[in-house]
């Protein structure tokens, strides 16, 4: 099969599409001839090498996390779908990559919805996991007030919109041109950066129950104070976390809590309430390119690469 590789750690200019052995299904694995795949943060920290001491790489590694496509094998023990079934979902171990080919193994998938394109349902999975997760860990029910610092990317767009299915008020963090942007996702916009609290003493005089850290940029000292108490904070992107006595949420190998948002997320796709803003869509064998754009850290919504 063909597939997005690179055999050393270094810029986006070790990615290139080559051949590479096909993977197969494991038990309770199911593998998809890929439409589409999402570009996440995490796929260029791994290539660059930033995270070696943390997270080690085989070489050569596929990247990509998550994938959309049409079912071809079905590994044992596996029930609910068979071959030719449109899903999307999360490869084995997300520091494993994979999804970047001609065909990806699925460890948890749901069926496509009919509302999203191949491109929307591919970069779903990763962000809807780790959503779930944080709400999970956030206690998030109906009548709260949820503050997302770095709304707009691919993480906050989708926990916004989870969490206001489940009755919470989102107020999120964004530069100002993204702000109608977060605003027609049913969030009120904030700026980021010094004054925060001031601003969102106007906009939640009653303050906010609970706050997660999409964002990673050295602002969880004010966060807490916003919050009150560090345990209604979490981070997925600040290491200093412990340093604050916040939470630092990661995905682990194994079963994640995370999973189950996956049909519960397709159905709510399908009643029109969850929706994946694209902030860019490039053809597998531009991956340096969508690299290079996640690296910005500005994207609005997610980026993904399609598969022909
Ligand atoms: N631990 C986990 O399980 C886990 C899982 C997924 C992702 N992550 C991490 O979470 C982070 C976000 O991921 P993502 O996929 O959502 O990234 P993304 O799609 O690249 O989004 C980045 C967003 O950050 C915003 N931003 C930039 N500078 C900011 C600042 N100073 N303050 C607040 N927001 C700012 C940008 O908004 P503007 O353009 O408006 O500035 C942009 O929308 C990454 O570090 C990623 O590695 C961790």
């Amino acid at each position: 099969m063909f597939a997005v590789q690179y055999h050393r750690y270094g810029g986006s200019e070790v990615l290139s599409v080559e051949e590479a052995d096909e993977p197969h299904a494991g038990p309770g694995q199911v593998r998809i001839a890929v439409r589409a795949t999402g570009v996440t943060p995490a796929d260029w920290y791994l290539r660059s090498g930033m995270l070696r001491d943390i997270a080690t790489v085989d070489f050569p590694h596929i990247p990509g996390m998550d994938a959309a496509g049409i079912v071809d094998e079905v590994g044992e023990g596996v029930t609910g779908t068979a071959a030719g079934e449109a899903v999307f979902g999360l490869v084995p171990f997300v520091d494993q990559g994979g999804a970047a080919a001609q065909y990806a193994v699925l460890e948890a998938w749901a069926p496509k919805p009919r509302s999203w394109s191949f491109e929307e349902a591919g970069g779903a999975a990763g962000n809807i996991d780790t959503a779930t997760r944080v709400l999970e860990a956030l206690g998030a029910c109906d009548g709260m007030t949820l503050l997302i610092e770095g709304a707009a990317g691919g993480v906050g767009t989708v926990t916004a919109q989870l969490a206001r299915a489940r009755g919470l008020t989102v107020i999120g963090t964004a530069s100002e041109g993204n702000h109608g942007f977060l605003d027609r996702l049913g969030v009120v916009p904030v700026t980021y950066g010094a004054g925060l609290a001031d601003r969102l003493a106007a906009l939640a005089p009653h303050g906010v129950d609970v706050v997660l850290d999409a964002a990673g940029k050295g602002s969880l000292a004010e966060l807490v104070a916003i919050a009150g108490d560090p345990h209604r904070v979490v981070t997925i992107a600040d290491f200093d976390a412990g340093r604050h006595a916040v939470r630092y949420l990661r995905s682990e190998a194994g079963e994640s809590p995370g999973w189950a948002g996956l049909p519960l997320a397709a159905r709510l796709a399908d009643h029109g309430r969850l929706t994946v803003p694209l902030h860019a869509v490039f053809p597998l064998k531009e991956a340096a390119t969508a690299h290079d754009v996640s690296a910005t850290g500005h994207a609005r919504g997610k980026i993904v690469l399609t598969v022909p």
